[in-house]
């Protein structure tokens, strides 16, 4: 049992090594990119994008960040708690029964219909910035575009809800990355605002483009941008459009060997075991497993590399467990580091392999990163 002297690495020594100066960087990019004068909410979704709240907001803070955005009010009360008194904006989350801790954590809910108004306006003991959403083609929450008269009067008239902000997020995920696409939604946007400065709320802070868009179509600036994936160095433009260079924020993903051993002759002539094990194969043991995040089947050319040689890693991935074949690697031992993202000597394995292994992209196994995988911040 843990004593309190044993570390992290002790107790399970698997971790992800993050590079928060690639984030400064990242930053420092976006800021050349959108000029001075565009207000940058970084949106830090998933525990910022799996690489931990607090550092990576305090990091995009001191870059210059004007407010962090968030997906859970978890991760809002999380940074409260980590000593971060910025402006957090909470997309759409919770329900208004959650306005106490809006108001005992000072966040900006998001008012997504007339009905959340109702209800936000009832909760809240009194009056509250607010940011609205709107919808211009993504189908998700917000009030849809061509409605948005009706619902910035009924928030005008909500008098504990104070606007400081309209926002929007544009469908960029998946087949439809034409140029047609963000047009047609930023037209939309263009008509939220035209909307809003005739019912009177003119001088909020607009705010539509993120990663894709803030790479491809400068003229989406307005006021403020909410890009993610861009800060951990997860966007690339695809028209060229303008060009930053994007360092990744996950600079390791590794673990350690702690059991090791050959399987001497098996008489494999008397039985097929389901996995492709040989004679004398020596097998290491990772403590790494599909409730880390890992799928369970990471394909024939998944490897990690132990002492700079790259070593298979072995289908099918267990619960906290993985297997690799060592048997090339003669000297490897037990508490070798393994490397499954990252450097080792002269050797890499880089996240976009490892993903394409696993049939995911780079963004979705960001999103997976479990929150119980130690963090070190290089
Ligand atoms: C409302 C909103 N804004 C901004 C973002 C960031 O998007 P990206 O990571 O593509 O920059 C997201 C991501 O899901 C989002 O939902």
């Amino acid at each position: 049992m843990a004593n309190g002297q044993e570390t992290s690495q002790t107790l399970r020594p698997t971790w992800f090594e993050i590079d928060l100066g690639a984030i400064r960087h990242n930053f420092r990019e976006l800021r050349r990119l959108v000029g001075p004068a565009v207000a940058i909410y970084a949106c830090m979704k998933r525990n910022a994008y799996g690489c931990g709240i607090v550092p990576v907001s305090k990091a995009c803070l001191e870059e210059g960040a004007a407010g962090i955005a968030v997906g859970s009010a978890n991760d809002a009360v999380a940074m409260r708690i980590g000593g971060i008194h910025a402006s957090i904006l909470v997309y759409p989350a919770c329900l208004a029964d959650a306005a106490p801790l809006f108001e005992r954590h000072d966040l900006i809910p998001t008012i997504s219909t007339e009905d959340d108004a109702q209800a936000w306006n009832a909760e809240l003991t009194k009056p509250r910035e607010v940011f609205l959403k709107v919808d211009v083609g993504l189908f998700r929450a917000g009030t849809m575009y061509n409605q948005a008269d009706r619902f910035f009067s009924a928030v005008k008239a909500m008098p504990k809800l104070k606007p400081i902000g309209i926002y929007s997020h544009f469908f960029s995920y998946g087949a439809d990355q034409s140029p047609q696409n963000y047009h047609w939604q930023f037209r939309n946007f263009e008509e939220v605002i035209a909307r809003a400065k005739n019912v009177g709320m003119g001088g909020l802070l607009y705010m539509v483009s993120s990663t894709n868009a803030v790479l491809d179509f400068p003229q989406m600036d307005l006021a403020g941008v909410d890009p993610g994936r861009l800060l951990f160095g997860l966007g690339a433009s695809a028209t060229g459009a303008r060009s930053g260079t994007f360092r990744p924020a996950l600079s390791a993903f590794k673990s350690r060997i702690v059991t090791l051993k050959s399987t001497g002759p098996l008489r494999l002539s008397e039985y097929r075991p389901p996995i492709p094990v040989r004679d004398n194969m020596r097998i290491g043991v990772l403590p790494l497993g599909w409730g880390d995040g890992l799928p369970r089947k990471v394909g024939s050319a998944a490897a990690v590399l132990v002492r700079g040689r790259r070593a298979p890693l072995l289908d099918p991935i267990h619960l906290e467990h993985s297997r690799i074949d060592l048997t090339e690697i003669v000297d490897a031992a037990i508490g070798d580091e393994v490397v499954i993202v990252g450097r080792q000597g002269a050797a890499e394995i880089t996240l976009r392999e490892v993903v394409e292994n696993w049939g995911i992209d780079e963004a979705t196994f960001h999103g997976g990163m479990r929150d119980h995988i130690t963090r070190i911040y290089v």
